[in-house]
């Protein structure tokens, strides 16, 4: 037998470093005051271990700093939107491609080309932008998520699968013609960053194409999704991440990508696609929004980063250590007793508050309450991912509330150590152990629109 180790190491070495903001528990407590306990308004350097999101957040590599050197600010025609364009059409295959500053200004450049007031656009689950951004067009974003996906506690390899048989109904239901295109999210970062499997995705494509519906992906964490394909589906075992995620692309007509995840940058986007009319449709609206179509929001230097990030993310030894890096903090959760969604998806773990913490009603948002608890003991910083979020008023007035009330902790690529994620894990054992010390929370004060941003709570008195 050859040495095992037991855990997946870090598969490169730190060159650059940047200290983190130490902090008292007093300094803490007085941040949490000013901040209204919500983790959107502290300032960064009052941060210890920043996991607030996975997006934009991880570091580049040498190799990236070093094209960026190389970066062509041509107005028109840079030579290196043409090498960032060589490595979206080598991945997805897809015959146009036009850079964004960021996921949501495809997502933005895409929905407002459709000039479809009241269709419905189903997905597995749909980000908070795609929403909304579907939603300002006049049409209705409709998640159709597997039951698996609906339970963190349950054990299930592809928890981010549409289910197909609604999606059938819901043609049948409403028509073809209310339906101007299905949607995927990989991995489903609502639901607990959980993949979809390669099956489901060539179901998906098959009712949509004997329907001639368009189908895309949002593919912000497409390599992850693939590592998890090659982990769990029988049959990807001796493939590439690549391969793999071409055949992912294959059965789409396009997708929607924020490069600030598995593109490995700190901003960038694309929206690629098949159709030339939708595509001359979007190359039309993105000109005033985002830029000529060559550059689209984006630097010389950040389409050269871009490209190469492209490449790297693919790596197999990197999306090894990047999976088993969440499922090593995930298990330490489990051995604490910490519920959790499970299995560990691909980018982040996702606390269950709700069972954590059953002595807070969902009324008094027990993943913000678990989320400023955590800043105040330990400095480090996640995000509820619940009813601040996602509940949603009904037109009689009552509150429907979110189907799990979730703590997001969002690992940023190669940025924090093996010894990073001790820590986190000893911080949420010990809010674990005081679990009963942790009190709910009341808004002070509720925005009207994306409430979880600048919204602002107090502890609520026991
Ligand atoms: N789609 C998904 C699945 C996302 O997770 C995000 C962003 C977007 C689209 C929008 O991309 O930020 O580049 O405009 N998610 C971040 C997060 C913000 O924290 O999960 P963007």
């Amino acid at each position: 037998m050859s040495f095992q180790p037991t855990f997946a190491i870090e598969p490169f070495r730190i060159k650059s470093v940047e200290p983190l903001g130490i902090t008292t528990l007093e300094q803490r407590r007085t941040v949490l005051e000013r901040a209204g306990l919500n983790t959107f308004l502290i300032r960064a350097e009052e941060v210890l271990i920043d996991l607030l999101t996975d997006s934009g957040t991880g570091a580049m590599s040498a190799a990236q700093w070093s094209a960026m050197m190389l970066g062509d600010e041509s107005y028109a025609g840079s030579r290196s939107f043409f090498k960032f364009e060589a490595q979206v059409k080598r991945i997805t295959r897809f015959r146009h491609m036009l850079p964004t500053h960021q996921g949501r200004s495809a997502e933005n450049i895409l929905f407002g080309s459709m000039q479809r007031p009241g269709s419905i656009i189903p997905s597995n689950s749909h980000f908070d932008t795609t929403r909304a951004n579907i939603e300002l067009q006049g049409m209705e974003a409709c998640d159709l998520l597997v039951e698996e996906g609906k339970h963190p506690m349950l054990e299930h390899p592809f928890k981010g699968n549409l289910d197909v048989v609604k999606l059938d109904s819901l043609i049948t239901e409403v028509g073809v013609s209310h339906i101007p295109m299905v949607m995927i999210t990989v991995t489903n970062n609502a639901g607990g960053g959980q993949p979809v499997s390669m099956a489901n995705l060539r179901e998906v494509s098959r009712i949509c194409r004997s329907h001639k519906i368009p189908f895309f992906i949002d593919a912000c964490r497409f390599a992850e999704n693939a590592m998890f394909i090659k982990l769990r589906e029988g049959g990807y075992q001796d493939k590439t991440p690549l391969e793999i995620a071409q055949e992912m692309f294959s059965y789409a007509d396009g997708c929607t990508m924020s490069a600030k995840k598995d593109g490995l940058v700190n901003i960038g986007g694309f929206l690629a696609m098949n159709d030339q009319d939708l595509y001359e449709r979007c190359r039309n609206r993105m000109v005033p929004i985002e830029g000529f179509p060559t550059y689209g929001g984006l630097a010389g230097y950040d389409m050269e980063a871009l490209a190469v990030g492209l490449q790297e993310v693919l790596d197999e030894s990197y999306l090894r250590y990047r999976l088993e890096n969440i499922e090593y903090l995930g298990k330490k959760f489990l051995a604490a007793g910490v519920p959790i969604v499970r299995p560990t998806g691909g980018h982040a773990v996702f606390i269950d508050a709700g069972a954590l913490l059953p002595h807070i009603p969902w009324q008094q948002f027990p993943g913000t309450a678990l989320c400023a608890y955590l800043y105040e003991i330990s400095g480090i910083r996640s995000c509820e991912i619940g009813s601040v979020l996602f509940a949603s008023k009904n037109r009689d007035g009552s509150v429907t509330p979110a189907p799990n009330e979730l703590l997001r902790l969002a690992i940023p690529r190669r940025v924090y150590t093996h010894s990073h994620l001790d820590y986190v894990a000893e911080a949420v054992a010990y809010a674990a152990e005081h679990k009963k010390k942790i009190r709910g929370v009341a808004f002070t004060y509720e925005p009207p629109v994306l409430r979880h941003f600048m919204a602002r709570f107090k502890w609520v008195e026991s």
